[in-house]
């Protein structure tokens, strides 16, 4: 069986005075009987490492795939673990766009961050002009293809299928629409991967609030969400962790 994952995306939001919603998550959820994962901005990363309870691990929003450098403004895998996080997320939509990361650059980023001993959770979705072309799985085999290495312990990746006209647009797919992108990642997963596939952990994200989160969960092959506005305030993503919880 697959351990469910609640993972919040705090984007570029949060200051010192956001510690505090993670200390409200962990009152609410001393132990958990699912995952929970909070990226907050680099900025803040070690603090709420630090200030989080057992129940919640921490992760970066990106990494770069050189360990160490001349890199102004980049992080390393190595720099998110000693940070104290556990997972980092790569190839976001938001990354893809804003500073042109392809498939490629994913790629080695993943690999760095695999080899660091870090959980890749990677983002492949499509845009609406896609979806409306009839593409939708054309693009995510072509992401997936080329985003993921081939790396012994591949099973501890995770994958989150994010459409890009969901994303903070309050618009969610129909749940047969995630249900075949979902049941379409596992087989693509499983067809490269073998065995490794059934281990790896499919979240989806896009407008995922506590409203519709238990009508998401109960969807072939969701193992989670990706949450992103939801997850900023302690009380709207324990809604969802509660969703999760009694999905699981
Ligand atoms: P959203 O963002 O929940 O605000 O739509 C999801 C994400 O981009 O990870």
């Amino acid at each position: 069986m697959r351990r469910k994952l609640a993972a919040g995306n705090w984007k570029m939001n949060g200051t010192s005075a956001s510690l505090a919603e993670v200390e409200a998550l962990n009152t609410a959820h001393p132990t958990a009987g699912v995952d929970i994962l909070i990226c907050p901005p680099a900025t803040l990363l070690s603090r709420l490492s630090g200030v989080a309870g057992p129940a919640i691990a921490t992760g970066g929003q990106d990494c770069h795939a050189a360990a160490a450098g001349a890199h102004t403004g980049d992080i390393s895998a190595d720099m998110l673990l000693d940070a104290g996080a556990s997972h980092v997320i790569l190839g976001h939509s938001e990354r893809r766009a804003d500073h042109g990361e392809t498939d490629g650059t994913v790629h080695v980023k993943t690999v760095a961050a695999l080899n660091a001993g870090l959980v890749p959770v990677v983002c492949v979705g499509e845009t609406e002009v896609e979806r409306d072309d009839g593409k939708t799985l054309q693009v995510i085999g072509t992401q997936l293809a080329g985003s993921l290495p081939d790396f012994a312990g591949i099973d501890r990746l995770v994958v989150a299928y994010e459409p890009v006209w969901a994303i903070g647009t309050g618009r969610v797919p129909t749940l047969g629409q995630i249900a075949e992108v979902h049941d379409f990642i596992r087989a693509t997963l499983a067809e490269r991967f073998g065995a490794a596939a059934e281990g790896m952990r499919l979240l989806y994200g896009g407008s995922v609030k506590p409203s519709n989160a238990a009508e998401i969960f109960a969807v072939s092959n969701v193992d989670g969400a990706l949450v992103g506005g939801a997850s900023l305030k302690a009380s709207d993503f324990s809604g969802i962790i509660a969703a999760l919880e009694q999905a699981a």
